[in-house]
């Protein structure tokens, strides 16, 4: 990276422009927290509905207490051991954060990325970023700097290119209810077995009463989705009609059949290869022409789990 191009997207930054920009997860489209103006325009270009609030970037983890008034003593245990890294932890806000950025909750997102290059140009900015992961709204997120180029163009100042992300997923959100016991938000980039290595258990949304489940707003059902419809293998009915179709595969150790493309994840098997290819075949299933595309889900545990997840939204059917 050259150092001119990455004080030029500083310098936007302060300025209060928005940047694209590399994590080790997916790509961010960033605005300085602490303006507003800015970024509301993050949420004009990725037509992102203002109740979905938005992750605040940091590049040490003492910035922490700039954002945040207090938090449960199992959060500085994680935060030791994941940070820098895919793990993102939602804690009570300060009143000093703009309300835009949490989209009026008394709570914001926070996490310290991995990638260097995202830390340094936090540093330079002197200011956290507020970044959603630069894509459209619902659509499935960018791994590269060419994905965020096809989808988002010229409504960004600049998208810094850091390469291909290496994690591939969205960080793991952790948020904890009143009595500080811990809550799965989103699977991700930190496998929850990790976690509970630290924590103990941690309660997933589902298992946990809606009484006590902090608020999600951006959980949406229908997301990261391609524009060609998905089909889950085995889990939905496959439409009748012929016509070109690509596959998703895990392994690619499915008998060849008739499809136009696939996509292999990871011929051994390793699911966290699997993560850093899976929008990138999404992308170019997508860019293929096909009529619909066919995914196999992948074992449910460590990054799997993230990868299930991101394959069962895309396969949620638009409402009518
Ligand atoms: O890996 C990542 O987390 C990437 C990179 C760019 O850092 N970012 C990302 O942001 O995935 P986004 O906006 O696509 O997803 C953030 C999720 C949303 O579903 C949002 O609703 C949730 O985090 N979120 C943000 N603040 C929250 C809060 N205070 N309470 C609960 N959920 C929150
Ligand atoms: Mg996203």
């Amino acid at each position: 990276m050259r150092a001119d191009l990455l004080e030029q997207a500083a310098a936007l930054l302060r300025a209060g422009g928005v940047v694209a920009f590399p994590t080790e997860t997916v790509y961010g489209l960033g605005a300085d927290a602490f303006q507003p103006r800015a970024v509301a325009r993050v949420f004009e270009i990725k037509g992102r509905p203002s109740f979905d609030p938005l992750i605040v970037h940091i590049a040490h983890p003492q910035e922490v207490d700039r954002l945040t008034i207090a938090r449960p003593p199992q959060a500085d245990c994680l935060m030791a051991r994941f940070w820098p890294g895919p793990l993102t932890l939602v804690l009570p806000k300060r009143a000093e954060l703009p309300d835009i950025v949490t989209a009026g909750l008394p709570t914001v997102a926070v996490r310290l990325p991995g990638h260097p290059l995202a830390r340094e140009l936090i540093r330079r900015v002197g200011s956290p970023l507020a970044a959603p992961s630069a894509n459209r709204f619902g659509r499935t997120s960018p791994t590269c700097a060419e994905h965020v180029r096809n989808q988002l163009g010229a409504a960004v100042d600049l998208v810094l290119d850091g390469g291909p992300c290496e994690v591939g997923v969205e960080s793991t959100i952790l948020a904890f209810s009143e009595d500080g016991s811990p809550i799965l938000l989103r699977p991700g980039g930190t496998p929850l077995e990790a976690i509970e290595e630290v924590i103990g258990p941690v309660a997933l949304p589902s298992s946990t009463s809606p009484t006590n489940r902090p608020l999600a707003p951006g959980m949406m059902e229908r997301h990261y989705a391609t524009a060609t419809p998905i089909w889950l293998m085995g889990e939905d009915a496959l439409p009748p009609t012929p016509g070109r179709w690509g596959l998703l595969s895990f392994r690619g150790t499915r008998r060849p059949g008739d499809w136009a493309l696939v996509e292999v994840l990871s011929a051994t098997g390793d699911l966290k290869e699997a993560a850093a290819r899976l929008f990138d075949a999404m992308h170019r299933l997508d860019a293929a022409g096909l009529e619909g595309i066919v995914a196999e889900r992948v074992p449910d545990r460590g990054l799997g789990r993230a990868i299930n997840d991101r394959l069962r939204r895309a396969a949620v059917r638009r409402k009518p």
